[in-house]
């Protein structure tokens, strides 16, 4: 039987390709609920355009009517949710949207998501799933050894991350109060094409081919785990159809990465795919700039848990993965350009505290 799938924030980056892979890979209907925030994008969209199965409502998940009415239209078997404010930089200059949308909106949505599933009745009610799609920033930073696992004690430490944690732990509230069937994944650091690019990976390949500096927070010495984005859609895809309700999932892709090894590594692809005019290397473009306040030093993902329960592993290395990621940005710049045009020029972020 094909699944209805509500999935909010299916206009941002992980969002989008969750759509554009159950539009391709399943039958499902799929409804995007998006504010469209200056993260949202249609055009991340445009390869589900006139889909049969694809329909968008743009609506802001605080909005308790307005999200309640689109429940009840739709009927959903599953709540993806992915809504949120995203990046740590912005929740450092204004933590207000972070707190709104992370919390007040995802405790609209559970409120909703309740009374849908309290209406329904038998294989119905059986199938219903509500899936908060969370970060391993809750779990806080590691030092030099050490991984995250599903009962790693939370120690969110920006604004951000706090607001995350939070919404994770009013939907395990809503689960273990109400009986709600609720899913929970925790996430490593995605990477992938419609990328927003004020996050690392599009700001460097973006800077690269300006010909800008490439600001390198501290010494660049901080660790990411580093997860190809459509490895992580098919993570989500799993743990909704088969995961079981009630329990957290850790998603990882195994590629621990320094934040200078990741800039160096997408000089060294530009080097080779579009060279710089004199012949330099991208290299000489790296600078070093203040460190972003209360930085985390290292997250790592413990996958295991996802691997034996549900059989999914990563496919992309993260050399693959960053190879066609550069690829893309080189073969698409009139979405990315039109961002830095409109939204988001490439200006330092998060240096107000
Ligand atoms: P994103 O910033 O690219 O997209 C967020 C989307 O949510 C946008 O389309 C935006 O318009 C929408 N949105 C924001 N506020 C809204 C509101 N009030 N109502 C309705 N829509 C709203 O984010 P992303 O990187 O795709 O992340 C998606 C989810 O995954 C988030 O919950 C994030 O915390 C989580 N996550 C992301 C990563 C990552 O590396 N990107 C890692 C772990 C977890
Ligand atoms: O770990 C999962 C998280 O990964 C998600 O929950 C967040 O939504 C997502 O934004 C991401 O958070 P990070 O803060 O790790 O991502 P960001 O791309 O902002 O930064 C990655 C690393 O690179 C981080 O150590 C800061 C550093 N950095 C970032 C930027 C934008 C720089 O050195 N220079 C930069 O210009």
């Amino acid at each position: 039987m094909s699944l209805r799938i509500l999935v909010t924030g299916g206009a941002g980056f992980i969002g989008s390709a969750l759509v554009r892979h159950l539009a391709s890979e399943s039958d499902a209907a799929i409804l995007t609920l998006d504010k469209l925030t200056y993260a949202g994008s249609l055009t991340s969209l445009a390869p589900v355009d006139n889909h049969p199965r694809h329909r968008f409502v743009r609506a802001d998940i605080c909005d308790a009517p307005a999200v309640r009415a689109t429940i009840a239209e739709f009927r959903p078997d599953v709540i993806a949710h992915l809504a949120a404010e995203s990046h740590v930089d912005r929740s450092i200059d204004g933590p207000g949207a972070f707190i709104q949308t992370n919390l007040v909106g995802t405790y609209t949505m559970l409120q909703a998501a309740l009374d849908h599933w309290r209406s329904l009745e038998g294989a119905a009610k059986e199938r219903f799933r509500f899936h908060h799609i969370s970060t391993d920033e809750v779990f806080g930073s590691l030092g030099p050894t050490g991984l995250f696992v599903e009962t790693t004690a939370y120690d969110p430490r920006s604004p951000y991350s706090a607001s995350k944690a939070g919404s994770d732990h009013l939907v395990r509230a809503w689960g273990h109060t109400y009986g709600l069937p609720v899913l929970i994944t925790n996430c490593s650091n995605n990477y992938g094409p419609y990328h927003f690019p004020e996050k690392l990976i599009p700001l460097m390949i973006i800077k690269c081919l300006a010909g800008e500096k490439l600001p390198i927070y501290g010494k660049g010495d901080n660790v990411r785990d580093w997860l190809y984005v459509e490895d992580h859609v098919r993570a989500l895809r799993a743990v909704f159809e088969r995961g079981r309700p009630g329990e957290t999932y850790n998603v990882g892709g195994c590629n621990e990465v320094t934040n200078i090894g990741v800039v160096e590594r997408i000089c060294d692809l530009l080097d080779a795919m579009a060279p710089r005019a004199d012949g330099a290397s991208y290299r000489a473009q790296m600078s070093f700039v203040a460190d972003r306040p209360g930085h985390d030093k290292r997250y790592a993902i413990d996958a295991t848990k996802i691997g034996r329960e549900l059989g999914w592993r990563p496919l992309e290395t993260f050399d693959s993965g960053l190879a066609r990621t550069v690829r893309w940005y080189l073969d698409n710049r009139g979405w990315w350009e039109a961002i830095l045009k409109q939204r988001y020029a490439g200006e330092r972020l998060g240096v107000n505290a």
